[in-house]
């Protein structure tokens, strides 16, 4: 049940003390869950334990690694198995909604719009993004502050740009659910990439993309001066790698995954691995560089540096084809080094770390 279970400082008794403002950060993953718990100590963010669940399991006829839509009493009972797993101490806890069930775009309000009347104006221009009633979801938003540069040319007729979110009522209802079969204490959400954007990010100045390769969808984030600018969604993911090598090579979904995540496209695969691999990417690379394209020429501002996360990124050869690509700094995220860690893990952890980025930045928010 539990290949990807990695565990854990339980057994270890590694941190002592007090329980009782422990946070515990939970992704639920289209693929797997991820936990981590940590707690406030000379302030700073202790690890304390962490974990992850493949939910594949959970599934009727599901594997290791497949991606899965999982009903709330399924995902409750997987939740509790994988936070007892990881001996996760506390009731306190956060959950990410996926940016699959959630709408991030960008709105231009009209010149001189007042703010006290963005809470009117805001859901009428929302409105041309969202499918389904407005009164269905539950919107959110974020004014983009200008740059101080730009401030001073600003002119009569320029636009206040607003980041605006919408998750529909039946996710957020589907999610309080969780969290009362779970019996762990109510909590507001956020939505993923918010939780990955501040795990992954350190102080980087400039344009920065946020390559999240889960299971089932690709997320690109690009983020100026720590906030989210633009998103989108790519509907491929590290899972369709497999199936694809699967197909291609004419082998068992578990016995693919297994290739796929020891031999990658890194030397030492055979030629046959590495180009059904390759193929793989072309799509997601495609669409990548015409995010980019796309926000470099919108905002006449160009991208700076590439930051992969997710399970996705620690395919062999991954960030070396995207460093071939697009020529930008690219580096696998470590968000573990948002929190103090016992020196002997560090090595364990900076290798897992991508996989944990929307964990540890929900564990991140709720210390706040
Ligand atoms: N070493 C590895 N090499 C290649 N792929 C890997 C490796 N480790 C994990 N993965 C892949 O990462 C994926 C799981 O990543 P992650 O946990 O980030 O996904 P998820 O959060 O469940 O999915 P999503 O974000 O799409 O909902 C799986 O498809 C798995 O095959
Ligand atoms: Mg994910």
């Amino acid at each position: 049940m539990d290949t990807l279970l990695k565990k854990l400082f339980g057994d270890f008794k590694l941190f002592s003390g007090k329980t009782n403002d422990s946070v515990v950060g939970v992704d639920i993953g289209s693929s797997a869950i991820k936990v981590v718990q940590i707690k406030k100590k000379g302030g700073k963010a202790v690890l304390e334990t962490y974990g992850a669940l493949s939910l594949g399991p959970y599934a009727d006829g599901g594997q290791v690694g497949q991606v899965t839509n999982l009903s709330a009493e399924k995902i409750a009972t997987a939740l509790a198995d994988v936070l007892k797993e990881s001996g996760v101490t506390t009731k306190i806890a956060i959950l990410s909604i996926p940016a699959s069930a959630s709408l991030i775009f960008t709105i231009e309000l009209p010149p001189l719009a007042l703010e006290k009347d963005f809470s009117t104006i805001i859901p009428t221009e929302a409105r041309k993004y969202i499918p389904v009633p407005i009164n269905e979801v539950t919107l959110d938003w974020l004014v983009i502050p200008k740059r101080v540069e730009e401030e001073r040319v600003q002119s009569a007729n320029e636009k206040t740009e607003v980041l605006v979110t919408a998750i529909h009522n039946d996710t957020i209802a589907k999610y309080n659910e969780i969290f009362k079969l779970a019996a762990l204490e109510p909590s507001p959400f956020e939505i993923e990439v918010f939780s990955a954007v501040r795990s992954t990010f350190m102080h980087e100045l400039g344009s920065v993309l946020l390559v999240d390769m889960g299971a089932s969808k690709t997320k690109l984030t690009i983020v100026d001066r720590g906030i989210v600018k633009q998103f989108h969604a790519i509907g491929r993911g590290a899972a369709d790698i497999t199936t694809m090598l699967a197909t291609s090579l004419d082998m068992p979904f578990a016995k693919a995954e297994e290739m796929k995540q020891e031999l990658g496209m890194a030397p030492g695969a055979t030629d046959q691995i590495s180009e059904s691999i390759r193929s793989s990417f072309d799509f997601i690379l495609a669409e990548i560089a015409s995010v980019v394209l796309a926000y470099e020429k919108k905002y006449n501002k160009p991208i700076s540096k590439i930051i992969l996360s997710g399970g996705g990124a620690l395919l062999p050869g991954f960030v070396d084809l995207a460093r071939d690509r697009f020529r930008y700094d690219t580096v696998i995220a470590n968000p573990f080094q948002k929190t103090e860690t016992p020196a002997f893990l560090e090595d364990v952890l900076a290798k897992i770390g991508p996989e944990f980025s929307v964990a540890i930045g929900l564990a991140l928010r709720k210390l706040q």
